[in-house]
Order: structure tokens, then C-alpha cells, then sequence
């Protein structure tokens, strides 16, 4: 219910009004998120790196018409460039939305995601990195997958998120298990319906270990986006027992989320890539992050009412 509501609330500008003027936002806010620019985020982006792989975002969603979708097509190439100058490109590839590059565009949204997506993944290219594609709400996955094949004809590393919240994922991993893909495994952080989507974190989780058997028996690059203890240790098991060495797979976790436990998975030899988001556009996914945790939520909550 309170996820429900939460995840609402990430689309409403009444409330995005509110949340963004609360004084505890911003403490709260930089928990999750590297900075307001890309010179604020460099430098955590170093620290990370340190010993652990990052994926870069520049964040925004959903824009609502074509000179935003170039903005973001721009923050990217700067930020592409900057990684390719400083080095940090060995290290550090993007994640994009393709709501931020145009996809819900009322002419031709797709067209121009893939032809915006395209200049971003020749700025990856020509810096010597990667990007992945986020998924976004159910109603997205078909065109998502369908820019992702034109993508991958010309730049055959571009990698994409599955969701095992999703009835259809396995039958997606089935799909994308093929030598050559790249498939960043999460449960899902938006609010679908039971026509799509289990809805019970038990269901999730076993859908998310079927998920994940079929990536790791594949030919793939399996990428084991979660926090959750028990499935990063299932993880393991199953890559050893697919004979995938620590080359062959890698964790990935959220900036600001379990950052011991991505130490300690690094210091083990293991490949651990942190998400890393920065950029003012951060309402969206701040507001998914709160919904994860009921603990912050009620911390958030508390200080609104008392302002
Ligand atoms: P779960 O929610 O069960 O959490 C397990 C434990 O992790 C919790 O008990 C807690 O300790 C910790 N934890 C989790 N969330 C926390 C939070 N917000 N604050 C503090 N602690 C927290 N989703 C999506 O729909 N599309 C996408 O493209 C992506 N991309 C993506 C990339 C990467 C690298 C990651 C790690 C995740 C995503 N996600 C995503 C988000 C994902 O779908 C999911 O919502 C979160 O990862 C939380 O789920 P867990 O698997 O961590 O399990």
C-alpha cells in the first residue's frame, strides 16, 4: 500500500513540489544520488572506482519534447568524453532511459530514442565503454527490446535491464541468453499490475532465481542487479556451477545502498559494478528508492509534518 502510494506520488507534480522543498530532501537526496552536476559526481565516481566498476546516470525521464531529449543526448556526450579524457572509460560505462531521449515523444518517439540512443552509444564507442539500457514501466519493455536489436546491429555490446518481477522475463531470458548479450537482472522498482507483474516479494524472488538460472546456463554476460543477501548468494552458486569464473558475470548494486557488502564482494576478487546517478532531474528516482524502504519512508514522512 505504502509502495503504492509512493510510487504514485514519483508521478505527481503536486507532490514533487512538496518533497522538493523539504528541508530534510536534500540530506536525504545525497544518500542516493552523486551530485547536481557532473563535476560534483566525478569525484565519488573516482572514490568508486577505486575498486569497484560503475555505471553512470544522467538522470531525467520522461521528457515532453525534443529539445529536452537533445539536453540529455548532450549530458551524455559530455559526460562520455570526460570518462574517455580522464580514463575512467576502463572502469566506468552509462545506463540511459530512453524516456529521457525522446521514447514517449507523441511523433515518432521511438524513432527518435533509437536515433538519440544511437549518438550515445557512439559517444561510448568512441571513448572505449559501454552503455546499458534501463527498463521503465511495463507498458515500455516492447519498444525498449525493439530499439535495443537496432542498436545491437552496430554496437553489439549495448546491454539491457530485465525485470523478474515481470511474468514475461523468462521467457525474455530465454531470449536474451545468447553469446554476446548483456543482461542486467533487477526485480522491478515501478507499481504494475497483477495482469503483468507479481505482486508478492516471494513470487519476485523465485521468478528472479528462474531468471537468473537461464542467464547464467547461457552464453551471456549475466549482470545480478540486487541487493538482496540471499540471491547474491545464489548468484554465486550458480555461476560456479555453470563453470563462469569471476570474469564471467558481475554484481551490481545502487550508490549509497549496502556499501560494505560491495566492498567486501570486490576484496573477494569478484566484479562489482555500482549505479551510479547524479544530475538535479533526481525526483523519479528518489522517490522508487524511498518506496523500497519502509524505514526511510517513515523518517521522510515525519520530517514533512513537522516542517
Ligand atoms: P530488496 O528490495 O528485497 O532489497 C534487499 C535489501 O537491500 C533490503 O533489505 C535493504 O537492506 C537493501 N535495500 C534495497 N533497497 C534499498 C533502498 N532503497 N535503501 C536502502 N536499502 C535498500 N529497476 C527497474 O525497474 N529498472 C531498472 O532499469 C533498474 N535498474 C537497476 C540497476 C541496478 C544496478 C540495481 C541494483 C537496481 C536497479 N533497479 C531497476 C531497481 C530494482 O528493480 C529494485 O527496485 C532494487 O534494486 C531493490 O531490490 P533488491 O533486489 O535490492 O531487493
Amino acid at each position: 500500500m505504502l509502495r503504492t502510494t509512493l510510487l504514485a506520488a514519483a508521478r505527481s507534480s503536486t507532490c514533487r513540489t512538496l518533497v522538493e522543498r523539504a528541508p530534510i530532501t536534500r540530506h536525504l537526496v545525497s544518500k542516493y544520488v552523486a551530485g547536481s552536476t557532473l563535476a560534483d559526481a566525478l569525484p565519488p565516481v573516482a572514490r568508486v572506482t577505486a575498486d569497484r566498476l560503475v555505471t553512470l546516470d544522467h538522470l531525467g525521464e520522461d521528457v515532453a519534447d525534443a529539445s529536452q531529449a537533445e539536453a540529455t543526448v548532450d549530458a551524455y556526450t559530455r559526460l562520455l568524453a570526460e570518462l574517455g579524457r580522464s580514463g575512467l572509460a576502463e572502469r566506468a560505462e552509462v545506463s540511459v532511459k530512453l524516456s529521457a531521449v525522446g521514447q514517449f515523444l507523441p511523433h515518432d518517439g521511438e524513432k527518435i530514442a533509437l536515433d538519440n540512443a544511437r549518438r550515445v552509444c557512439a559517444a561510448a564507442a568512441e571513448a572505449g565503454t559501454t552503455v546499458t539500457l534501463d527498463m521503465e514501466d511495463h507498458t515500455t519493455v516492447d519498444s525498449t527490446l525493439a530499439v535495443l536489436a537496432e542498436l545491437r546491429a552496430d554496437f553489439p555490446w549495448v546491454g539491457a535491464v530485465l525485470q523478474a518481477y515481470l511474468h514475461r522475463t523468462e521467457a525474455d531470458c530465454r531470449d536474451f541468453a545468447g553469446a554476446g548479450s548483456r543482461v542486467r537482472l533487477c526485480k522491478g522498482a515501478y507499481d504494475e499490475p497483477a495482469s503483468v507483474a507479481y505482486r508478492d516479494k516471494a513470487e519476485v524472488d523465485r521468478s528472479y532465481v528462474r531468471c537468473l538460472r537461464t542467464l547464467m546456463a547461457g552464453e551471456g554476460y549475466p549482470m545480478v542487479a540486487t541487493h538482496d543477501p540471499r540471491l547474491v548468494g545464489i548468484a554465486r552458486t550458480l555461476a560456479d556451477g555453470c563453470g563462469r569464473g569471476p570474469a564471467g558475470y558481475e554484481h551490481q548494486m545502487l550508490y549509497g545502498i549496502r556499501e560494505n557488502e560491495q566492498r567486501s564482494i570486490a576484496a573477494q576478487g569478484r566484479r562489482m559494478r555500482v549505479y551510479v546517478p547524479y544530475g538535479d532531474q533526481w525526483y523519479g528516482y528518489f522517490m522508487r528508492r524511498l518506496a523500497e524502504r519502509p524505514a526511510n519512508v517513515a523518517f521522510f514522512a515525519r520530517s514533512l509534518v513537522s516542517d
